[in-house]
């Protein structure tokens, strides 16, 4: 009898304790009951989730966030329950643009559900991966695109010849040179992934750069039915490679047109944040899906039937070159690429 009265004093002083502990641990921990209904949450976790607690308590996971339903999330959750074995497995928040690391525990009530921030082990991982295998090409680049280019100088000048002499061929010719100067151009563009250091750079202002590409950008949208907004925020002068951020304004800002049907819209977007200038590009595509979203800055990696899969490389090398990062946020609603650089002047 003795006992029991302990016991049963003592139990609200140890959930009083363990919640409190819940509280203090800085990975998001929240608990559901067997129809997933929130049955507590820490404060790591409401944040995550971007709601009250009180908004959260009671409610269905599945119903506060519907589009989690066809996600890793509620299959790995849904088989944790069924099988009675605990799940570990990586997440990536499309709403906070994080990567978690996930464990979940399950009882005989539900399940204990531990969300850990791992974006920044994620982002070491993937700028290491990114630069390695830039530099390993970089290494081999040079020189192979000698050994390419000699020989195709030789052939376009052979062909320039007969040209000449044949007119009745004029067509056949044009064609060969045609190709052979897009294969030059490849190797020039792939040469542009060797070498650290940007050649020269001078104080030069984002916006006029978009200004001087935006007939160009604003050529290519009217020409497949798309839409360009330019939003150019207050921003200070930097020292850029002008023809470097060209470049990469251009390959940034075709990449998010191809990504979109007719009638979407790109923004353009410059402002400053702290000690950062960012220039953005936000598309209505319908996003990069989790399974590619590592590879899309490895060369030569391509989702279309005409790209070469050097854009994204090539502005990875020139933002690295200029001490600055990419940060990518994507949706089933569309892509954002955000260009940081640190004010340097
Ligand atoms: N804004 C975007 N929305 C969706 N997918 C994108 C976007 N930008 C890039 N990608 C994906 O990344 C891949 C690589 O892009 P990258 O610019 O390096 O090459 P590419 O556009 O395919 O060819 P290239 O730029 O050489 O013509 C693309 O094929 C596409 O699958
Ligand atoms: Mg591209």
């Amino acid at each position: 009898m003795k006992k029991q009265i302990t016991e049963k004093e003592s139990l609200p002083i140890s959930t009083l304790s363990s919640s409190l502990i819940l509280e203090r641990i800085i990975d998001a921990f929240f608990a559901l009951d067997e129809n997933f209904r929130f049955i507590y949450l820490n404060d790591q976790a409401g944040r995550i989730f971007m709601r009250s607690k009180e908004e959260l308590m009671n409610k269905s996971i599945w119903t506060v966030y519907p589009d989690s339903t066809n996600t890793i999330i509620y299959e790995e959750l849904h088989k944790s329950l069924q099988n009675k074995e605990p799940v570990h497995f990586e997440h990536h928040g499309c709403r906070t643009g994080k990567w978690y690391e996930v464990k979940a525990y399950p009882s005989e009530s539900g399940l204990s559900v531990f969300f850990i921030d791992i974006t920044e082990k994620k982002l070491i991982e993937k700028e290491l991966f990114k630069l390695e295998a830039l530099n390993i090409i970089g290494e081999i680049s040079a020189s192979i695109s000698h050994e390419i280019r000699n020989p195709l100088t030789t052939i376009k000048g052979f062909l320039q010849l007969l040209q000449g002499r044949e007119p009745k061929n004029n067509e056949y010719y044009r064609i060969m040179i045609d190709e052979i100067n897009r294969a030059n151009s490849i190797i020039t563009e792939f040469l542009s992934l060797a070498g650290t250091k940007t050649a020269s750079v001078s104080s030069t202002n984002i916006n006029s750069i978009i200004d001087l590409m935006s007939p160009l950008i604003e050529a290519d949208a009217l020409s497949t039915d798309k839409e360009i907004e330019f939003l150019k925020g207050d921003i200070p002068n930097l020292l850029l490679n002008e023809h470097e951020i060209r470049q990469l304004i251009l390959n940034l800002a075709l990449n998010g047109l191809e990504a979109m049907p007719a009638g979407g819209k790109l923004t353009i977007q410059t402002f400053s944040e702290e000690n950062e200038i960012i220039l953005s590009f936000k598309d209505q595509g319908t996003g990069i899906s989790p399974e590619i979203l590592d590879r899309i800055w490895v060369p030569f990696f391509t989702t279309k039937d005409k790209g070469t899969g050097l854009g994204l490389a090539v502005c990875y090398k020139i933002v690295d070159r200029h001490k600055g990062r990419i940060e990518t946020i994507t949706c089933s609603t569309g892509t954002t690429f955000l260009v940081r650089f640190k004010n340097n002047h």
